[in-house]
């Protein structure tokens, strides 16, 4: 009797000490005795502190999902967290801001650039983030580095005094506040820079620093106060983790789903079921009677594992769900259940027909309007207006093709990921292969569903397919059946400039006389371009991720018209540009126009890189973030050949490289009337090119 009474109290016990820790680990699903709060934000499993008391057990998954708790302060790493979001598999951390502070005469007092980096569990959301620069003349540079593909990006603030009116001065629009929301998917790295487009002097009401930041979209509200003080050092902004041992990751009643920004997975809780799907004892069964639910008579619930039914009683009719028929009196119900059976039987015959006739008839409605969808696409995208003008010039019909939108799916194999050849801020370029075998490049821009662009698109594609130059990449034809238009270009098969020419890849670089040739070849083709119709083409884009290369180093110039997608003319109060700073004409800022010139001005910048194989945009070059102004000082230092690339500087070379040198600063002159033309540029070279043969 004795004994077991014990063994009962030591049941009870045990009972009431589990349940203490099942009710304290219930919080923030941490293990049993692990830390579940650092000050006021959550710690679920799999991230943890340290290790189970009395255990050796840690209260983390892995190393990845290590967290430490100072002074009520969360940690990853050395990177105060806020939040921890165990559905949604996000993380908010803070990081650093980066900043540049200047004085009166332009000289930098203090610099800081934030470089970002964590452990393969963790890639930047690219939803839920954006980058934020404040200044009066500030110039943000973002570079996203990756293995495939890199993606820089940034913005542009001026200030204008006074604020302007029509816009409320305290949003994020240009005027000392600028941002980018569309932050590359997938991304782990980032660096930060802010530097200034005019030594920081011309700043009317003097502010003397810049800064920029990623921070989580909604955290930031921008005042005009910020730019004479601003209060914080750190920023948030949030992470997708993911798990990568999915083996044991997924506890009882979750299931495991690949994560779609890249490597990993994540576990969420079956239909049904709620909790932490991470935690050893998985996700327990909701019960759904006893919270609101789609039951018409609350009494009449029934909670199952998995899920709830609903009934009526008895002498009631309908299936007992407030979304379905509910419940009714019926007092005749049993007397004419038989007759009911038997009318059931016939109709349900009767029905089948029914269903078998409205299912065919809407699959061919189906069918119908899908046909009418691509219809009003290619209406709405211009495809009259094009096929219009196209027919109007004898002999283009057969060189810009119209494309169905089929067809581009078959080539693509439906746009997918592994046919990814290139992305930028404003499109995503496919390889695709055409049923004769001929392979092709299709770029879709990422722009939405403004008229006024669809027209420049369409006038774009008019003029682009005009152009017939060996030294241009042939666009093919385009598609406008689908909503954002489509582009077909030739496909050039070795890669761009940045390929074989880059600092960090060393290995058999372009020999000079190469790097000369394709200089003067991509000179000719846009000399070309800007000559060739009566109104100017001008790229407003050159860079060596856009010359490509074919397999005898012959250069193709590409993606014009990609810029012309982006409203650039907006030159109103809103001075943001989205697109490649280093080569960027400065005299843009106070146009707010880009012409032939700035071409010539991008193409300087090309040339340099030629000569120095070195970054545009290099944060570690002691305040000379830019190439070309890194380039002008070093000229002026009489310093070039320091500069100029090792691999290919020798004795014969040396004199045409000085020669390239002084055209590349003439190219980049501030004013642009001191800037040769494009074909000045082209004739020069090919002297140049032609004395050394
Ligand atoms: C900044 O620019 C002004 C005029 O453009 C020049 O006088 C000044 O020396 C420059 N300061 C620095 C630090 O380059
Ligand atoms: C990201 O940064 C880490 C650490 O600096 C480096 O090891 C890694 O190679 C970088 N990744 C890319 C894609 O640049
Ligand atoms: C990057 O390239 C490697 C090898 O070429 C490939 O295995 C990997 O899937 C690529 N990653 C992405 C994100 O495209
Ligand atoms: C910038 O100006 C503010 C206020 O005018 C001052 O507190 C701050 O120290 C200055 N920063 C630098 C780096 O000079
Ligand atoms: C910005 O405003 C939002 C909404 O009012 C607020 O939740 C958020 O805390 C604010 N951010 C900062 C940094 O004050
Ligand atoms: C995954 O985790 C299990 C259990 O912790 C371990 O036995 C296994 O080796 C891990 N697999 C990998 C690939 O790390
Ligand atoms: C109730 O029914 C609606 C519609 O079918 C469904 O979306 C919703 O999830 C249901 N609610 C519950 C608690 O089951
Ligand atoms: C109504 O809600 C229940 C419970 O969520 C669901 O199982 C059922 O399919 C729903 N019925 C309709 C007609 O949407």
């Amino acid at each position: 009797m004795y004994v077991r009474e014990t063994m009962a109290d030591l049941k009870m016990m045990l009972f009431i000490l589990l349940f203490a820790a099942a009710m304290a680990a219930s919080e923030a699903q941490s293990l049993a005795g692990c830390l579940n709060k650092c000050g006021d934000v959550d710690i679920p499993y799999p991230f943890g502190v340290g290790v189970q008391p009395g255990t050796s057990r840690n209260c983390f998954l892995d190393e990845t999902f290590q967290l430490t708790c100072d002074k009520s302060t969360l940690f990853l790493k050395d990177l105060p967290v806020s939040n921890i979001f165990l559905q949604e598999g996000q993380i908010d951390i803070s990081m650093h801001i980066s900043r540049v502070c200047f004085d009166r005469s332009g000289v930098v007092l203090d610099q800081s650039i934030s470089n970002f980096y964590t452990g393969g569990a963790f890639t930047i959301s690219s939803g839920k983030n954006t980058i934020i620069s404040l200044g009066c003349d500030t110039l943000s540079f973002a570079y996203f580095p990756d293995h495939n593909l890199s993606y820089s990006g940034g913005c542009v603030t001026l200030c204008d005094t006074p604020p302007p009116k029509e816009t409320n001065p305290n949003t994020c629009s240009g005027s000392g506040c600028c941002q980018v929301n569309n932050i590359p998917i997938g991304k782990k790295n980032y660096s930060l820079a802010v530097s200034t487009f005019n030594n920081h002097t011309k700043v009317l009401a003097f502010n003397n620093c810049s800064y920029s930041f990623l921070a989580k979209q909604g955290w930031f509200n921008f005042s005009l106060d910020y730019l004479h003080y601003f209060p914080f050092d750190m920023a948030p902004f949030s992470l997708d983790w993911t798990i990568s041992n999915s083996t044991y990751a997924c506890k009882s009643n979750s299931y495991c789903m690949d994560s779609k920004v890249g490597a990993g997975f994540n576990c969420k809780c079956k239909l049904g079921f709620e909790g932490n799907p991470y935690h050893p004892d998985g996700c327990h069964d909701v019960d759904e009677c006893s919270r609101p639910n789609n039951c018409s008579i609350p009494k009449q619930c029934y909670n199952f594992v998995g899920g709830y039914s609903c009934s009526c009683p008895p002498h009631y009719k309908g299936d007992g769900y407030t979304n379905g028929t509910g419940c009714t009196k019926d007092h005749r119900r049993s007397m004419y259940k038989w007759v009911v059976i038997i009318i059931a039987l016939g109709c349900s015959v009767g029905l089948l027909v029914v269903i078998a006739v409205v299912l065919s008839v809407g699959w061919a409605d189906k069918q119908k309007s899908l046909k009418d969808l691509r219809k009003r696409n290619f209406e709405q995208n211009g495809g009259c207006v094009l096929l219009g003008q196209l027919s109007q010039k004898e002999g283009y019909t057969e060189r810009t093709k119209i494309f169905k939108e089929v067809q581009l799916i078959n080539a693509t194999n439906n746009f997918h990921q592994s046919r990814v050849i290139g992305t930028g801020g404003q499109c995503i370029v496919y390889k695709g292969i055409l049923p004769n075998n001929t392979p092709v490049a299709i770029k879709k821009a990422k722009v939405g569903d403004d008229p006024r662009q669809i027209r420049d698109f369409i006038s774009e594609v008019a003029v682009l397919s005009q152009i017939n130059h060996k030294n241009v990449v042939r666009l093919l034809g385009c598609c406008l059946e689908t909503k954002i238009p489509l582009l077909v270009y030739e496909f050039v098969d070795n890669g761009t400039l940045l390929d074989h020419i880059n600092p960090t890849k060393t290995t058999s670089p372009i020999s000079w006389e190469a790097r000369l040739k394709i200089a003067t070849e991509t000179a000719e083709a846009i000399s070309y371009l800007h000559s060739v119709t009566s109104i100017p083409i001008v790229h407003r884009d050159i860079k060596f991720a856009n010359i490509l290369l074919d397999c005898n180093y012959k250069a193709k110039v590409s993606d014009f018209g990609a810029s012309r997608l982006v409203p650039l003319d907006n030159s109103d109060v809103c001075t943001v540009v989205q697109g490649t700073f280093g080569y960027l004409d400065p005299e843009y800022l106070h146009t707010g126009q880009l012409n032939e010139k700035s071409d010539v001005y991008s193409f300087g910048v090309v040339l340099m890189e030629l000569l120095t194989a070195s970054k545009v945009v290099e944060f570690n070059r002691q305040g000379k973030v830019n190439l070309a102004t890194h380039f002008e000082s070093s000229m002026k230092a009489n310093r070039l050949r320091e500069i100029l690339d090792k691999w290919v500087l020798d004795e014969k070379n040396g004199e045409e490289m000085e020669e390239v040198a002084l055209l590349a600063m003439r190219c980049i002159s501030v004013k642009r009337e001191e800037r040769p033309t494009m074909k000045e540029v082209a004739k020069e070279l090919d002297l140049i090119a032609n004395k050394a043969r």
